[in-house]
């Protein structure tokens, strides 16, 4: 399978590609984790960690790079936070082909309370939230961390960057017929549901 998941910050991307990884046996390819964990490589555009923290996309020849180089290893992957804006879904669409495009469509509202509740496990990489899905394991609940682009102002702004830039890229799949729009704000179960009926 060769998957793309998208949706807006906090729209559960992350939540459902690591399932569907797992159960499917596939790549999970995520520009978000792979420039966190290279927050200050430096390029000929700065560090990645000067744009995440603002909020900003980090410029597409650094994105690029990391997805085809990813692509060209995987057999079968699920695609999580790119592409962004309609340059990378173009350089995209020259470097591979995609069986499953589901949008997770979630509001506003919804999306800005997963994010400033949203916990990760820094050993794990484990996505849980302070409200809707927290850990049974007391020495995981310690050691949970906030990511640092989740407070409110910067959010905003990931929000606003998403409507200008990557909602055209909703709509570019639409219009090549290619978008299956999944309900995101259903509990994750029911939407991991809806994603496997798409895979099978
Ligand atoms: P990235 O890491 O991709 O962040 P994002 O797109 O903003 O998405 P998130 O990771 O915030 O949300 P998600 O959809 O994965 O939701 P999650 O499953 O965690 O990108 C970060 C930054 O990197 C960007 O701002 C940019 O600077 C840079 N970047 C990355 N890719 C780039 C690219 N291609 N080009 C340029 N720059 C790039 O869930 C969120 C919360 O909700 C969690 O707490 C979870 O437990 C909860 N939750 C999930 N599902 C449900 C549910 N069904 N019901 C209730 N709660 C739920
Ligand atoms: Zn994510």
């Amino acid at each position: 399978h060769r998957v793309l998941l998208l949706g807006a910050p906090g729209a559960g991307k992350g939540t459902q590609s690591k399932r569907l990884a797992a159960e499917y046996d596939l790549e999970h390819i995520t520009t978000g984790d792979a420039l966190r964990a290279n927050k200050d490589m430096e390029t000929e555009h700065g560090t990645p960690r000067e744009y995440m923290e603002a909020g900003e996309l980090v410029p597409d020849p650094v994105v690029n790079e990391i997805v085809e180089a990813a692509i060209s290893e995987a057999d079968g992957f699920v695609l999580d936070g790119y592409p962004r804006n309609l340059s990378q879904a173009e350089y995209l669409s020259e470097i591979t082909e995609l069986d499953v495009v589901a949008y997770l469509d979630v509001s506003d509202e919804e999306l800005v309370r997963r994010l400033t509740g949203r916990r990760v496990d820094p050993e794990t990489g484990d996505i849980y939230h302070v409200e809707f899905d927290m850990p049974d394991d007391e020495a995981v609940r310690e050691r949970l961390e906030q990511r640092d682009d989740d407070t409110e102002d910067v959010v905003t702004e990931r929000l606003r960057v998403y409507e200008e830039n990557t909602e055209p890229v909703i709509e570019f799949y639409r219009d090549q017929g290619e978008l299956v729009e999944v309900d995101g704000e259903a509990s994750p179960d029911k939407v991991f549901e809806r994603l496997s009926e798409l895979l099978e």
